[in-house]
């Protein structure tokens, strides 16, 4: 059983994007308090930031953050969270049932994201807000000195102008569980208004319309078309949000989940590009990923409180991530990164403790899940120029799209530095593969490294007593030899083989 990979650098797709390594902090659970924030601790800085997870956070590769929610921006008040901390309200947060503390708000979120070098991304409350409070929002985090907002976020200490360029109007609001749902129509109104004021402040903005909450929904395909058809001119890319887990014990399904993302982005662009020919538009409006990975959204664990219950900063969403998982977000970032022509920005959701590649203990360790090793080394090594790969491999049956091919695979390559660097997953549940790539057009190469993350058994995870579980490993059995590459994947796995 051999998987062939037919590679060639004039395959090129587009340039790999930063932005396709963002990641997602909400105020849910333990993501922000006790997660990047937790005064007290022995790592924590002057301002109360985990430098443990600042770290982790940098050598994950993140490039942009996502912030407030999430859910939880659709009942959120952004202004609850500046100015001095003890004047701050103490809220309930209706989308997890928890009590808001509001003592991380914008500023407190601006700064963590300046100290671990990554850009944010901000999201407007369209649930029980509008365009007032939109641009408010806008005004206190860019306008120069000399408005009341901007004069207020220089009187909270940060006189300068934070500039954030990327803005969500509103998050899922296809779903009936958002507070403040609405239909797509009455959506498109909403957010093209939102829009266009927000560009009357600041033409350069880039504006992200909500799509899909996941390709299952029924309004799928239809909410893009209707919102697109509205907002088209005013925004730049529309959301796509997918979450997968393995259900029932169906391993084969949930490893060819990177199936239905592809099928995802490929019917939001063929319709985004369907409102562009009836408008007889120029521009192309780019998709932002900006919320996927495994979730085991059917667990306890995902449950928020109820009745009395409003704890703040409970325990929720703390899935623990095995070697499978691991190769399904492996397999994940190979189909964003195949279509780095479309996708503009992507955010693995979330960033610490919440469905999170980062955990903490509060007042102990931070560590690093099975997840966070592909994202790393994809966001370090995927460099250059992304090369389209065709694949001849052999076929697994599965129940949710009936046959799915074993291995998936995408290349990058950086003509200057001479860098071609290979990801490839094979997401068999049972078979090993045979790798065999030809790799002649690309000139004299040598083998750098070739990495594997795979566990005899697939169900191990990384805890806090055994953070290291599950890993990367050198797979001795990648070779190169008269430019061929040959080698041996292990039935549910993810390798990277860089070459040089
Ligand atoms: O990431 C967890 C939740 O998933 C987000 O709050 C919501 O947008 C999505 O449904």
């Amino acid at each position: 059983r051999t998987v062939t990979l037919a590679l060639h650098p004039a395959f090129r797709i587009a340039p790999v994007r930063r932005r396709t390594f963002g990641a997602f902090v909400e105020h849910l659970g333990r993501c922000v308090y006790g997660g990047i924030h937790e005064p007290g601790h022995p790592a924590a800085d002057e301002d109360g930031f985990r430098a443990d997870v600042l770290e982790l956070t940098r050598e994950l590769g993140v490039s942009s953050v996502r912030y407030p929610g999430g859910n939880f921006v659709s009942g959120y008040r952004w202004e609850d969270g500046v100015g001095p901390v003890e004047q701050r309200p103490v809220r309930h947060d209706l989308a997890w049932h928890s009590t808001e503390p509001n003592t991380v708000g914008l500023d407190e979120f601006l700064t963590w994201a300046e100290r671990a070098g990554v850009e944010p991304m901000y999201a407007v409350n369209l649930g029980t807000r509008g365009v007032a409070e939109a641009l408010e929002v806008l005004e206190y985090a860019n306008a120069p000195a000399g408005t009341t907002l901007s004069d207020a976020r220089a009187a909270n200490g940060h006189p300068e102008p934070y500039g954030i360029r990327m803005w969500c109007l509103g998050n899922e609001m296809d779903g009936p569980w958002q507070t403040g749902h609405k239909t797509a129509e009455e959506y498109a109104r909403t957010a093209t208004e939102t829009a266009r004021a927000m560009r009357q402040e600041d033409p350069d903005l880039e504006l992200i319309v909500c799509g899909s909450s996941g390709s299952q929904m029924p309004t799928f395909g239809a909410w893009e078309s209707t919102v697109l058809t509205e907002a088209y001119e005013l925004v730049d890319m529309v959301s796509a949000h997918a979450y997968y887990a393995e259900k029932d014990g169906d391993s084969a399904s949930f490893l060819a989940s990177a199936d239905d993302m592809d099928h995802f982005i490929d019917a939001v662009v063929a319709t985004a590009d369907h409102v562009r020919a009836k408008l007889k538009a120029d521009k192309r409006i780019m998709v932002s990923f900006d919320e996927w990975n495994v979730w085991y959204q059917h667990r306890a664990e995902s449950r928020p409180p109820s009745g009395e219950d409003w704890p703040v900063a409970p325990v929720l969403l703390q899935d623990t991530y095995n070697a499978m998982d691991a190769v399904v977000v492996g397999s994940l970032l190979i189909s964003l990164l195949r279509h780095s022509d479309r996708v503009a920005s992507a955010s693995l959701a979330q960033l610490v403790n919440v469905i999170a590649p980062i955990m903490t203990e509060p007042g102990g360790k931070a560590w690093r899940q099975t997840t966070f090793h592909p994202f790393a080394l994809t966001s370090r090594h995927a460099r250059g120029d992304v090369l389209e790969v065709r694949l001849d491999a052999p076929s697994f049956a599965n129940e949710r799209f009936g046959e799915s091919t074993s291995a998936d695979a995408v290349a990058t390559w950086d003509e200057q530095n001479g860098d071609l660097t290979v990801f490839v997953v094979n997401r068999d549940p049972d078979r090993d593969l045979d790798l065999a790539v030809d790799l002649g057009d690309f000139g004299q190469l040598a083998l750098t490294e070739a990495l594997t993350l795979h566990h005899a058994d697939p169900y191990t995870a990384n805890t806090a007593e055994e953070p290291d579980a599950v890993a990367p490993q050198v797979n001795e059995s990648v070779a190169l030899q008269d430019g061929r590459l040959s080698g041996t994947l292990p039935a549910i796995s993810w390798s990277i083989v860089r070459l040089h």
